[in-house]
């Protein structure tokens, strides 16, 4: 049983099992050209959180919407959000003059598919057209990811949604999932390059099907909140990992069959090999093996079954090889480093949920409700990009979120945000000096947007929105102003950043 704890041990913080430490220095001793050409900047925002316009133009709600107004959250919604809806040219040309590479986004399916399947709704596919043509005009490129934690409330009813094989599972292309993406696909892929399927699938399928705290609030006693509707947090945690495994892998290939060679040729342009298809699956590092062994070498960590038996549903060998190499990239989304220490003590216990079968505490753990800054270790980013590379054969990385939350009143003086983002991209530097292949790194996030733990009440933002005006005016913070001198290829001046935050504490906020 130890040496199944230490397995577990090395695949949540493969920092310390590496024995990767702090070195090196992270300041603003670099400029833009000591990346490569090629290395792409961006941020990034998702569908619920930004968009607003939730009734609007034959939208339908997803999970979020749903969840937002049943009295489990924190009392904010999405209904009006940012209202990027209405105002994305106004977000486009602030992307624009701060110098963005790249835009970071998603897509409401239910207001591409307000039923979830079958007719279009030509107003959602008008809006997103209208986004992704704006950010072109600038030069500004688009990453869409198709679920970010947000699928239709019409498919979670029908029949549970991603607990269903429904969903997903599609060698023909019948599922709902697949005809999402192939409706994606063929409205947009002639100008999107960037895809992704579904959004930190190992953090979704815990958090909302283990503890239940996040839409659709499934688990089971004794695991999870006091407001689990249904659910087997023994069962469920990876089973809906499973589907999502599965969903992302046919939709990879409907894309690999249909659409990356036409796009290709309609473009003109010679795919590059190493991101030549441009799908990829995102995760979130805590739990890695769980969905990146399936995708690098075909199938769960050995460890895994071993603990969790049966619970853990299988791969036919057909399935297996569809999994395998699904990807031509890897999305990571990093914020912070977490201690932790043996606790395999769990594994005697029946019945186990997913985080007994992790067998570790976490010590000084922060509660993810938490409002304070997050601590400023740099290291632990460039740890798991090199992670990456020794283990999972150096894929190509983006970085796609990453970032340091503020009170949301803290307005436009954010120079700990500032300070958080330039230490984590000298990071990514090292890792890249140490030969990890990371394209590119996303802050998290663009605007002040509604936050999935906290509201309104902490923001990301590199952009304040005045939330309290009748217009939701848009300031950019001194952290904008810092990232947007960083990509003209400025030499940073702190002094000259200091004195701007004076002259910014002026405006009205
Ligand atoms: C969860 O599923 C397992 C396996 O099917 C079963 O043994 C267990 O009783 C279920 N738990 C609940 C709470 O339904
Ligand atoms: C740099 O890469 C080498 C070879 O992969 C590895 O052994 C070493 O731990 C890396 N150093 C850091 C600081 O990540
Ligand atoms: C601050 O304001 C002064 C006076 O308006 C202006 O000359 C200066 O360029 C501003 N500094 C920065 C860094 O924006």
């Amino acid at each position: 049983m130890f040496g199944v704890s230490l397995q577990i041990f090395l695949i949540i913080t493969p920092l310390s099992a590496l024995g990767v430490q702090c070195h090196g220095y992270y300041s603003n001793e670099y400029i833009r050209s000591d990346f490569p050409p090629d290395f792409i900047f961006g941020s990034g925002t998702s569908a619920y959180q930004v968009e607003g316009a939730a009734n609007e133009d034959g939208r339908t709600p997803s999970i979020w919407d749903t969840f937002a107004h049943s009295g489990y959250y924190h009392g904010d919604d999405g209904d009006v959000a940012c209202d990027q809806y209405h105002k994305y040219k106004e977000d486009v040309q602030l992307m624009a003059d701060i110098g963005l590479d790249a835009y970071r986004f998603s897509i409401s399916w239910s207001r591409l598919l307000p039923n979830g399947r079958g007719l279009m709704n030509p107003k959602g596919v008008e809006y997103y057209n209208n986004l992704i043509n704006e950010l072109l005009r600038y030069g500004i490129q688009p990453h869409v990811t198709l679920v970010n934690y947000d699928h239709p409330q019409a498919l979670e009813d029908e029949y549970g949604g991603w607990v269903s094989r429904k969903m997903v599972y599609g060698f023909k292309l019948l599922e709902d999932f697949i005809v999402y993406a192939d409706v994606c696909f063929r409205e947009f892929g002639d100008r999107v390059q960037y895809w992704t399927t579904v959004n930190e699938p190992n953090v979704y399928s815990s958090g909302s099907y283990d503890t239940g705290i996040t839409p659709p609030q499934r688990c089971s006693p004794p695991f999870g909140g006091v407001n689990c509707r249904q659910g087997n947090s023994s069962t469920e945690p990876y089973l809906v990992a499973h589907h999502i495994l599965l969903a992302h892998a046919s939709a990879v290939k409907l894309y690999r069959k249909n659409y990356q060679e036409r796009t290709s040729l309609r473009r003109g342009e010679l795919m590059t090999s190493f991101l030549a298809g441009k799908l990829h699956f995102l995760l979130y590092l805590q739990i890695v093996c769980r969905v990146l062994d399936p995708l690098v070498f075909g199938d769960y960590p050995k460890i895994m079954r071993k603990i969790a038996g049966s619970r853990i549903p299988s791969f036919t060998k057909l399935e297996s090889e569809m999994v395998k190499g699904s990807f031509d990239f890897i999305g990571i989304i990093h914020y912070a480093v977490y201690k932790i220490k043996d606790n395999s003590a769990t594994l005697m216990t029946e019945p186990r949920d997913y985080y007994a079968d992790q067998a570790v505490k976490l010590v000084s753990e922060r509660d993810i409700f938490s409002t304070d800054e997050l601590p400023i270790t740099p290291w632990g980013l460039e740890g798991v990009l090199d992670y990456l590379k020794q283990v999972y054969g150096n894929p190509p990385v983006f970085v796609y979120e990453n970032g340091q939350l503020m009170q949301r009143n803290s307005a436009l003086e954010d120079t700990p945000r500032l300070e958080y983002i330039q230490a984590y991209m000298g990071g990514v530097l090292n890792a890249l000096r140490n030969g990890s292949n990371t394209k590119g790194y996303f802050t998290w996030s663009f605007l002040d947007v509604l936050e999935l733990f906290n509201g309104y009440e902490i923001a990301y933002g590199l952009v304040y929105v005045d939330m309290d005006g009748p217009d939701l005016k848009r300031y950019p913070k001194i952290s904008a102003r810092w990232y947007s001198q960083f990509l003209k290829g400025q030499k940073i001046d702190l002094e000259q950043i200091i004195e701007f935050e004076e002259n910014i504490s002026a405006l009205p906020s």
